[in-house]
């Protein structure tokens, strides 16, 4: 597995009004080429701007005083603008939340994809029928078309490239269910047939269980446990996972109840002196709020918790 996207030990700040959010604060990540991964948290994790990191997208109010982000390689925070130009148009693509505001009000949808393909000789119109829409669609304007043409439209255009990463951001979060799986669907199966790695933000616990081979839990600016999908989900060993599962509504049992994380993610100003999370945590021990946790691995997983629910016999320390 090459490395394609390695984020490690981020912090982001952004400043406003006189007051600094401390966004991400320690995070990181690595990704291999054609990986699946879903960042999941509640809102106010860190998830979007960790997301932009990958590009250099983040607003100017953004600072990010301590860290490094590699994308094949090549320092993203300290690139020259001509450098990070490129690498935008050549090996990143991004799909927002909100399709309709992404697209250019005052171009027909023709127009916006000829300008996406510039260079690559592609036609428009097979980029639309990838994503299964037709070519009257070229002609329209984006206040034309509804919220999942829209999506299916920034869909294609992300995708027409063909990029090595593609950051997905809660695409789907505006759109009625069946809609959201279509989307979904094509978004997921073009990547697998450009050989595109996902990174998946997203709310849906169930989705990333159905759809990324890897899933990252992100809880006050770090990724707090990390690992293959499958096993996460089936056996959290953090218990802010633990947590977000039992509060999913897609996974609770009829006739059960459904558990809500009681209090609100933090907005954090500065680094916090120990865990994060242990204001809503359940397993709290005396050390919780003392000392920050250090990154552990162990088969296969990385965790940020001094006292897991669960213990790996081969645990060890990072
Ligand atoms: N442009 C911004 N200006 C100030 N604070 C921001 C900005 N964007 C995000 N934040 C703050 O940074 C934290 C992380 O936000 P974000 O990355 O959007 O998380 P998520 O996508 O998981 O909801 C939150 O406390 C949020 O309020
Ligand atoms: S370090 Fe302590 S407070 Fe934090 S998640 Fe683990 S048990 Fe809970
Ligand atoms: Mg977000």
């Amino acid at each position: 597995m090459t490395g394609l996207l390695l984020i490690e030990d981020v912090v982001t700040e952004y400043r406003t009004g006189g007051r600094t959010v401390r966004a991400l604060d320690g995070a990181s990540l690595a990704v291999g080429a054609g990986e699946t991964v879903g960042i999941v948290g509640e809102s106010g994790s860190g998830k979007s701007t960790l997301g932009l990191l990958a590009g250099r997208l983040l607003p100017r109010t953004a600072t990010c005083p301590r860290g490094r982000v590699l994308v094949d390689g090549q320092p993203v925070l300290e690139l020259a603008d001509d450098k990070i130009a490129a690498l935008r148009r050549e090996r990143l693509a991004f799909v927002p939340q909100d399709p309709i505001g992404a697209l250019n009000p005052t171009l027909r949808i023709g127009r916006q994809l000829r300008l996406a393909l510039r260079g690559t000789g592609a036609d428009p119109a097979a980029l639309l029928d990838q994503v299964r829409l037709g070519p009257h669609v070229l002609r329209l304007y984006p206040h034309q078309i509804s919220g999942g043409m829209a999506q299916r439209v920034a869909v294609a255009m992300a995708m027409a490239r063909k990029p090595a990463l593609l950051v997905a951001d809660e695409p789907t979060a505006a759109l009625d269910s069946q809609v959201r799986e279509e989307i979904l669907t094509l978004l997921f199966t073009l990547a697998a047939e450009h050989g595109t790695t996902v990174l998946w933000l997203s709310h849906d616990l169930g989705g990333v269980g159905r759809r990324c081979e890897r899933v990252a839990v992100m809880y006050g600016g770090r990724i707090v446990e990390e690992g293959p999908t499958a096993d996460v989900l089936a056996a959290p060993r953090h218990p802010y996972t633990e947590a977000l599962l039992a509060a999913d509504p897609a996974r609770v049992k009829d006739g059960t109840r459904l558990h809500t994380i009681a209090g609100t993610p933090p907005v954090l100003a500065g680094e916090p002196p120990g865990c994060v999370f242990a204001a809503r945590c359940g397993a709290r021990e005396d050390d919780c709020e003392a000392v920050r946790p250090q990154t552990r691995t162990a088969g296969g997983r990385t965790l940020l918790c001094h006292h897991p629910v669960t213990a790996h016999p081969e645990e060890t320390a990072r």
